[in-house]
């Protein structure tokens, strides 16, 4: 287990400079330049911008439809297929993370042990609001076809899981990144992943 502060649910701040180490070597605003910004490294980056912007997006439209901007068969027909990609490729992506990527940084370098281990950690808390997400999210969708109250509170409960979920995954891909391009931009995608 990680130090409190540094588990998702507590961590406010970006990962410290002793684990996001090359961080200051390599500015975030340098990154997509570098000519060691592979293909992987690209894609990594546009799965994270998708996750962002379809977090953004079901946020928008959930807090929309609450203020009564959107008739409930609209919101379903906008919402439910976008609730289900969203979570769908969120787990997917995180087990390929798991099982494929995170080993060959952390077995390419012990200083990187640490930040992955953490990052795997983060996996895990995510992974469980996301399960609470899918639940709730299901209930808000079966609610909408009934007035009042009902929905009212299953919207109430969705929205509650799906921030905390979209707060935390956000801080999640910002440190991730923090340590996965940085890395790569110092050691080539071709040094890491062709093991
Ligand atoms: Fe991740
Ligand atoms: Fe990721």
């Amino acid at each position: 287990m990680s130090t409190p502060h540094l588990i998702l649910p507590n961590r406010t701040a970006p990962l410290p400079a002793d684990i996001a180490y090359l961080r200051e070597k390599y500015p975030r605003e340098t990154w997509d330049a570098h000519r060691n910004f592979g293909d992987t490294a690209r894609f990594w980056m546009q799965m994270h911008d998708m996750f962002r912007e379809l977090g953004g997006m079901l946020k928008t439209a959930t807090h929309h439809f609450r203020e009564g901007g959107m008739a409930p068969e609209e919101f379903h027909r906008f919402f439910a297929p976008r609730l289900r990609y969203f979570l769908g490729h969120l787990e997917g992506h995180h087990g390929i993370e798991d099982a494929q990527y995170f080993p060959l940084f952390r077995s390419y370098d012990k200083r990187l042990i640490v930040g992955f281990d953490l990052l795997e950690e983060d996996h895990e808390y995510i992974h469980e609001q996301l399960i609470l997400s899918a639940q709730t999210g299901q209930a808000f969708i079966a609610a909408l076809a009934e007035e009042g109250d009902a929905r009212r509170f299953a919207a109430d409960a969705y929205a509650e899981s799906a921030d905390r979920l979209l707060d935390w995954l956000l801080r999640h891909l910002a440190d991730e990144e923090d340590l996965v391009m940085p890395t790569i931009i110092e050691h080539t995608e071709t040094a890491l992943f062709s093991r």
